[in-house]
């Protein structure tokens, strides 16, 4: 049992020989998207780190993966958001002598809104995690993974990397941060055998859009949302064979492909006047199946399309 200075507690058991062991590093695995990254990396026959805050979400889907795997899925409770997170993470990993192969910097968090109801606090917590963890997660890990030859980084961005996005602006630009970190980074280390790789969600069936305040819209309506089992299934797989930019799902690939080419000017003007569409219209438009843990966005039934993000 190793105990880091403040709030993560894990318990490791991977000791034997003095060979390190080879881990894949997976944040915000406690749930969504993560989680279900977790669950595809240990099918692929690797030991699972999971890291979030909320320890016994950790654990409950560190079991759950457990029951589909002979490899070891262990738990770090740590913020990431906290100045050192990275640092302290490196050395919880290097006590129990664990090698991070692969790292998932998959943590994430939105705040949507119009930008004079932007919560201050949560913008802060955005940067902090979105960009600054990441970063620093990135450039803590990287040079281990090139010694060794191999392995590498999946960074998750999302499809709003590709175009600036009205009353998502700093979350849009944050993903738009690790899309060209990612990719600069990976033309820098390929030759090296490590990659580092990017996946471009668009809606994933998550709580995340309901945490970032976004209620049911006509936005909603419109884009394909796609299931984070089949999300984190293409990511996985888009890694293991070595593609530089993953987006998952047809729909979503021909959108990014018109959003290479077509001007951004007048498409964020449409933008702008579908995220300002009040949702009660929304309502009259047919809306595709939703899952029971998406049906929380259901729930919310006011005129706007934004709520407070937690
Ligand atoms: N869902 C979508 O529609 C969508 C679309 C495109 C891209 N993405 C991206 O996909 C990634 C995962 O999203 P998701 O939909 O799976 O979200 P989610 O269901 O809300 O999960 C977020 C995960 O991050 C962890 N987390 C949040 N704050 C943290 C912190 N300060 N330190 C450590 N861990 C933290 C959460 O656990 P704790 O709260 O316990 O810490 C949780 O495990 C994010 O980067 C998101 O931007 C999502």
């Amino acid at each position: 049992m190793l105990q880091s200075d403040g709030t993560s507690v894990c318990k490791f058991d991977l000791h034997g020989g003095s060979e390190r062991t080879s881990v894949v590093v997976i944040t915000g695995g406690s749930e969504g998207l993560g989680r279900a990254l977790g669950s595809k990396f240990a099918a692929g026959g690797h030991n699972i780190i999971l890291v979030a805050r909320d320890s016994e979400k950790l654990n409950r889907a560190a079991e759950e993966i457990r029951k589909t795997t002979s490899h070891a899925v262990l738990t770090i409770a740590i913020d990431l958001t906290e100045p050192d997170a990275a640092s302290r993470l490196k050395s919880i990993l290097d006590q129990a002598r664990l090698q991070v192969e692969i790292l998932v910097n998959n943590a994430g968090i939105g705040n949507f809104g119009p930008r004079e109801k932007m919560n201050e606090s949560t913008l802060r917590m955005l940067l902090e995690l979105n960009i600054r963890a990441t970063t620093e997660l990135t450039y803590t890990f990287l040079p281990e993974m090139i010694a060794s030859g191999k392995g590498g980084i999946l960074n998750v961005a999302s499809m709003s990397a590709f175009i600036p996005m009205p009353y998502m602006s700093i979350y849009a630009a944050s993903k738009s941060f690790v899309f060209s970190m990612s990719r600069s980074l990976d033309q820098e280390v390929r030759h090296t055998g490590t990659r580092v790789i990017v996946l471009a969600p668009g809606i994933v069936d998550t709580l995340f859009l309901a945490k970032a305040g976004m209620k049911r819209s006509l936005w909603l309506s419109l884009m394909p949302t796609m299931d984070a089992d089949d999300v984190a299934r293409v990511g996985y797989e888009g890694f293991v064979a070595g593609r530089g930019v993953i987006i998952p799902g047809a729909a979503n690939m021909i959108v990014a492909a018109i959003l290479k080419i077509l001007p951004h000017a007048p498409l964020m003007r449409l933008l702008h006047l579908v995220f300002s569409y009040p949702s009660t219209m929304a309502a009259a438009i047919s809306q595709p199946k939703r899952s029971p843990r998406a049906a929380v966005h259901d729930k919310e039934n006011a005129s706007e399309p934004f709520g407070d993000a937690a």
